[in-house]
């Protein structure tokens, strides 16, 4: 079965000189070795969020590990809260002043978390569920934007949860789940949660592909990736996080879905950077490289109903 050590043989002497890279929830986890790897393969790389120490180390392990460097490529932190839209507008507005007319060839969405069952409203104006926020609201908002002003020249590789050909609608009437945090039952609200998350980002992905033909869309299921997701989520007790410590990287290294980042950084750089991945169905896919397909409904009503509420209250 294929997976991301056969992502790390196809990018092998993968070239991006000259491309342009943005990596959303850059600063640490997945997002951290996604854009490393890209500078790695001689892209210019900006790193997104909001920790600024660890997003200036990112920037600086991109400068010494980078291909060929020294020849003017740009690393770049740019601090951001993704919970509101006024900052993801703004990001959007910031990626266009820096890359001028060259533009941005990748955007890569990684931002946010596991569901936390909870519903938390952002402080922001208008306020927003902070999960929702992150994690559908800000990947849609900076693909839209980046999209729609001819900024975004290539692909937009958005991680987190496609859930495949069969996988069920959203609740379009109530994008947020407002209201879903009153079931009393913790696994309920983040089964809910994580359905909704996984809907979601496939009707975002299959309506981008529509709405902008001549980009593409990806949405990548990371399997089990080692990272701090769980701590920064911050519902998980603290002796089971001490166990995770131990346990984690056991999981990442020896289990069939288990990466550690810098491993699994190989497959978003290879689907959605290297030719060799194209017209091989991996859109929507996961970590050991299995195409899972769109679901149809996101091609119609529904996920014409989705972008539009999106796109509202991103041009808000
Ligand atoms: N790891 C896995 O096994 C796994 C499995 C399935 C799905 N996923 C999904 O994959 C994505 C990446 O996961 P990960 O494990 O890399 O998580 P992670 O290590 O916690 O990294 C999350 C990133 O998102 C950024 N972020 C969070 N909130 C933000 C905000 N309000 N504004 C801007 N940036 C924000 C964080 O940066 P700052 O703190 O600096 O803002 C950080 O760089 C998540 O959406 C996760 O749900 C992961």
């Amino acid at each position: 079965m294929p997976s991301s050590t056969d992502a790390r043989n196809a990018n092998v002497g993968l070239n991006l000189a000259g491309k342009t890279a943005a990596v959303a929830g850059g600063t640490q986890g997945i997002g951290a070795a996604v854009g490393l790897r890209f500078a790695q393969a001689g892209a210019n790389v900006y790193i997104i969020g909001r920790n600024e120490q660890l997003g200036r180390e990112v920037v600086e392990k991109c400068r010494e590990q980078a291909h060929d460097a020294g020849d003017g490529r740009t690393y770049e932190f740019i601090k951001a809260d993704l919970s509101s839209v006024s900052e993801v507008r703004r990001v959007a507005e910031v990626l266009k002043e820096k890359s001028g007319s060259k533009g941005i060839d990748y955007l890569v969405t990684s931002q946010g978390g596991p569901p936390n069952g909870k519903y938390i409203q952002t402080s922001s104006t208008p306020a927003h569920d902070a999960h929702f926020a992150v994690q559908t609201l800000s990947r849609f908002g900076l693909a839209y934007l980046l999209a729609s002003s001819g900024i975004l020249k290539d692909t937009w590789v958005s991680v987190c949860a496609p859930a495949g050909e069969k996988g069920p609608e959203p609740d379009v009437d109530n994008l947020e789940l407002e209201g879903a945090h009153r079931d009393k039952w913790m696994l309920g609200r983040v089964m809910g949660q994580a359905k909704q998350d996984s809907a979601l980002g496939d009707a975002i992905a299959v309506q981008f592909n529509q709405h902008f033909p001549s980009l593409r869309a990806v949405h990548l299921f990371p399997g089990f990736v080692y990272t701090n997701a769980l701590a920064s989520a911050s519902i998980v007790p603290r002796p089971v996080l001490w166990a995770y410590g131990y346990v984690g990287p056991l999981m990442a290294r020896f289990t069939p879905m288990g990466n550690l980042p810098a491993w699994y950084a190989e497959i978003p750089v290879y689907i959605g950077a290297n030719p060799s991945a194209r017209g091989k169905g991996l859109e929507a896919s996961n970590e050991r490289l299995k195409p899972l397909g769109w679901p149809a409904w996101a091609e119609g009503t529904t996920g014409k109903k989705v972008w539009e509420k999106l796109k509202a209250m991103v041009e808000v």
